[in-house]
């Protein structure tokens, strides 16, 4: 993969809240059609670079979906607001979008009357209304189960194997890290500054910093429950 394949690239990055240094000197490169992943301990500035990253590209488009409304008015309202596309034909990509995600047939649930699981796809198709070429999530496993999780997982790959998106994540789950990432950061919360970039695999052999090979061996344990 050569140079021309950067899509965002990050240069000596500081990053603070009014005197509070969050983290200094970043340095990274997310290339097209990539699996990214940030990650590191609480607190260390995942989401707050997620957020710089964000900035630095298109507008956000929100994941989150509106309760009162009906997943496919969830999905069309982005479609709505900033297209000229015609009811039927914001219908006809409403359905596409939500057949891409697994919930063909869903178009007129509320959110509140699927699963947890089935709420994160709905949203990850409401983000890809617009089809963005890069895609940001922070910790989009929260709160579901490892088997819904590990369905998220594998419909992310899908979607960048097939749109070909570039993908951004913050996550700390280790099964997640290695089943997606091809490529990430690890932000230290200590030194406030990153302390390894590369594939996860490859910083699991090879890395010399015992956090970085901390962080990549802990028992799943510590974040809950342990599988398998
Ligand atoms: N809007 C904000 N204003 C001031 N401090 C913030 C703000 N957002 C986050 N922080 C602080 O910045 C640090 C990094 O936060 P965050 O990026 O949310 O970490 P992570 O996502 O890695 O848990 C934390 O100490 C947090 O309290
Ligand atoms: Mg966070």
């Amino acid at each position: 993969m050569s140079v021309t394949d950067a899509r965002i690239t990050v240069r000596d990055l500081d990053m603070r809240y009014g005197e509070r240094v969050i983290q200094r000197d970043l340095n990274f490169t997310v290339r097209a059609g990539e699996i990214f992943v940030i990650m590191g301990g609480s607190g260390c500035g995942k989401s707050t670079l997620l957020r710089h990253l964000i900035g630095l590209v298109h507008p956000a488009q929100s994941g989150a979906l509106w309760s009162s409304l009906t997943l496919a008015e969830n999905v069309g309202l982005p479609l709505g607001e900033y297209t000229r596309l015609t009811a039927a034909e914001i219908a006809e990509l409403v359905s596409l979008k939500l057949a891409l995600v697994g919930l063909a047939g869903f178009e007129e649930f509320y959110p509140s009357e699927i699963s947890g699981g089935m709420r994160k796809r709905a949203g990850l198709a409401r983000a890809m209304a617009l089809d963005p070429d890069i895609l940001f999530f922070d910790e989009p496993s929260a709160g579901l189960d490892p088997i819904s999780s590990k369905l998220l997982d594998d419909l992310i790959l899908e979607l960048r194997d097939s749109l070909g998106a570039t993908v951004v994540i913050v996550t700390h789950e280790l099964a997640s890290i290695f089943a997606i990432a091809g490529n990430c950061v690890f932000l230290d919360a200590e030194t406030k500054t990153m302390i390894a970039t590369g594939n996860p695999r490859d910083l699991l052999e090879h890395s010399a910093d015992p956090k970085v090979r901390r962080f990549l061996t802990r028992g799943e344990s510590d974040g809950g429950t342990q599988h398998g």
